[in-house]
């Protein structure tokens, strides 16, 4: 499948997936300037730069996206720092075929300032999420999580960093296995295909 990666920031899970080999065609950013860009210049992949500013209002940016989507033939999606929320449109049409990665154990913890939320509550346990992107904020149904210590010595620099490595590690062999249909959405139910 081709996809895209929709991102907004630092882009160090683009890089993760690129590394990878991930069958990313398209780069979206919501900001300009961002490292994210580099990092799809660096392997060569187009980058489309959508600013909301940019637009009167929150459905003209989503229409533009969705164009942008459907023009380049794109069929699915990865988020990767992307901090907007998907319009339901796009939610519709790419359904099943839509990821997030949040740096959290989902249901703890959703929305923005993840990690933050995590290791101010004191947690003892954190972690990554993966999920199919549904019309609620981080609620879709859960892919796959990867449970992460936050130990007692830990600054949040050092949580993060821990949490990011497993990122890195989780969400490519996800976009994989979505691309491969080894893992498909049902309904709402996650299902595990052996592999083909
Ligand atoms: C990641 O922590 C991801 O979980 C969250 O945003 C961050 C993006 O980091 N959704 P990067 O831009 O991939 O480095």
């Amino acid at each position: 499948m081709k996809w895209a990666a929709l991102v907004g920031g630092y882009g160090s899970n683009l890089e993760a997936m690129l590394e990878y080999g991930n069958p990313i065609g398209l780069v979206i950013s919501h900001k300009a300037n961002v490292r994210a860009l580099e990092v799809a210049k660096r392997f060569h992949v187009p980058t489309v730069t959508l600013l909301p500013k940019a637009f009167p209002m929150r459905e003209a940016f989503d229409q533009a996206l969705l164009k942008i989507l459907r023009d380049e033939g794109i069929e699915a999606l990865a988020l990767a720092g992307y901090l907007r929320w998907l319009d339901p449109a796009i939610v519709r049409e790419y359904k099943g075929r839509a990821i997030n990665l949040h740096p959290a154990l989902l249901p703890s913890f959703p929305g923005l300032n993840a990690i933050e939320q995590a290791f101010e509550h004191g947690v003892f346990w954190t972690g990554v999420t993966v999920h199919f992107i549904d019309d609620g904020h981080d609620t879709g149904p859960i892919i796959a999580q990867a449970a992460v210590p936050r130990y007692r010595e830990d600054t949040l620099f050092d949580l993060r960093e821990r949490i990011q490595y497993h990122e890195h590690h989780l969400y490519p062999r996800i976009v994989e296995a979505v691309d491969q249909g080894i893992v498909v959405l049902e309904g709402t139910q996650v299902i595990w295909k052996e592999s083909k």
